[in-house]
């Protein structure tokens, strides 16, 4: 019997067309396109439309993918009258993890799991995740609800449901960016999940409710929030260092550092670092932008030997700040992004199906005899 790997660390449990990471050179490409190509020139809607179909759109093609996700915005009307009865303190990630499921009851057809439902069944998740979230959003502040605008794209219009004006063009793009450099990322710990219970032919649904469940947790998509935290903890930018290093004496992890595949600098943090100095300019949050930095100094000269570096999760922090969401929207911020890997995973999967069914290392006692209860 094989010793158990801990944390699967290093096995390889599926095969992917969709995204390659490097993580000794800090390379990630979606469908073999470095991801600053797509953060650079792309739209999120474009980048799914790769994700889930291997390959860039045509124009007209693009065009009518464009019109098939903003039709889809709206959520189901029934589940829109849940959002209406949920607890005003209810945390957003597992508003959006029972909704995410809520979705299933308004389906027709909730099982089918065959190339073209699953497709449309995507669609609906990915179009309306953000109507959820910002439905809720204003539902928690007692104010009404803004409709989605189908003349905007994704980003755009979510700003708009969420603040209801339309956000400038480059707070919209800025939110655009970053739902293009969070759709997809290997077999991470959520997208592992997303297709282990695919695997089961389970639902859509039921794959992308578990994998919600598990981006939630403070080592994975979590991260994000706890980075935010830990920058209104430090109250100064002075104050960083010994912040830091005291945590790091007492062993505790740092938020948005360190990386189970990156042994080098994440190249979507390359990304989010030089837009969160940007936004955080634009609006005057150059305090915590410092303070970021500084962060990122200090853990360099700690721990940079150790292949630790900023994440994903450090700099969005300071770029969600700016673009003016909520700490506890964060997360589900990047579920709205993630939904787009997840699906396409989910597709992946089925398209050529095995069941996962891992094995495990027993390593307690055997042939125990049996104490009857009044014995014990
Ligand atoms: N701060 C301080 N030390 C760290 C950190 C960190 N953020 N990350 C790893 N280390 C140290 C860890 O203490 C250990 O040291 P030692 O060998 O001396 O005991 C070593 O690095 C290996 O750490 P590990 O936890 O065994 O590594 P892992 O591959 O199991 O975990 C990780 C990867 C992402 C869970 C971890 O780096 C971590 O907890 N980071 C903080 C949470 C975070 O930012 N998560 C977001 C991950 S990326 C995007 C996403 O998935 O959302």
């Amino acid at each position: 019997m094989a010793l158990a790997v801990k944390g699967l660390e290093g096995v390889v449990a599926a095969e992917t067309r969709l995204s390659f990471i490097d993580g000794e050179a800090g390379i990630l490409e979606f469908v073999g396109i470095p991801i600053g190509e797509l953060a650079t020139h792309s739209t999120f809607e474009e980048t799914v439309f790769l994700l889930w179909n291997v390959r860039l759109p045509s124009k007209a093609e693009l065009s009518a993918f464009v019109s098939q996700v903003r039709a889809n915005y709206e959520p189901p009307a029934d589940l829109v009258k849940l959002i209406q009865a949920m607890p005003k303190d209810a945390q957003p990630m597992h508003v959006m993890r029972t909704l995410i499921s809520a979705l299933g009851l308004y389906d027709p057809q909730p099982n089918k799991i065959d190339s073209p439902a699953l497709r449309e069944k995507a669609l609906k998740a990915l179009a309306c995740a953000p109507t959820i979230l910002a439905y809720f959003d204003r539902h928690r502040r007692g104010l009404p609800m803004v409709h989605p605008d189908k003349n905007l794209g994704i980003a755009e219009n979510f700003l708009y449901m969420l603040n209801g004006q339309r956000p400038t063009p480059t707070m919209a793009r800025a939110l655009d960016v970053c739902l293009i450099l969070h759709a997809d990322h290997g077999l991470n710990n959520s997208t592992f999940t997303a297709r282990v219970i695919a695997s089961t032919q389970s639902d859509i649904y039921s794959a992308l409710t578990g994998a919600t469940g598990s981006l939630r947790g403070p080592l994975h998509g979590g991260a994000n929030e706890g980075v935010m935290v830990m920058l209104n903890e430090i109250p100064s930018v002075d104050a960083a260092e010994k912040h830091v290093l005291e945590k790091l004496a007492k062993k505790d992890k740092i938020m948005g550092f360190g990386h189970r595949i990156y042994k080098s600098y994440d190249p979507r943090a390359t990304h989010l670092k030089v837009l969160a100095k940007q936004l955080a300019k634009d609006t005057g949050n150059e305090g915590l932008y410092e303070k970021s930095h500084r962060i990122e100094q200090v853990m360099e000269n700690a721990v940079a030997a150790k292949g630790i570096y900023p994440n994903v999760d450090f700099y969005s922090a300071t770029t969600y700040h700016c673009i003016g969401l909520k700490l506890d929207l964060f997360t589900p911020m990047f579920v709205a992004g993630r939904i787009a890997g997840w699906s396409a995973h989910i597709i992946e999967q089925l398209a050529d199906n095995r069941l996962f069914r891992p094995d495990a290392d027993y390593v307690g006692p055997h042939g125990v005899e049996y104490t009857p209860l009044e014995k014990r």
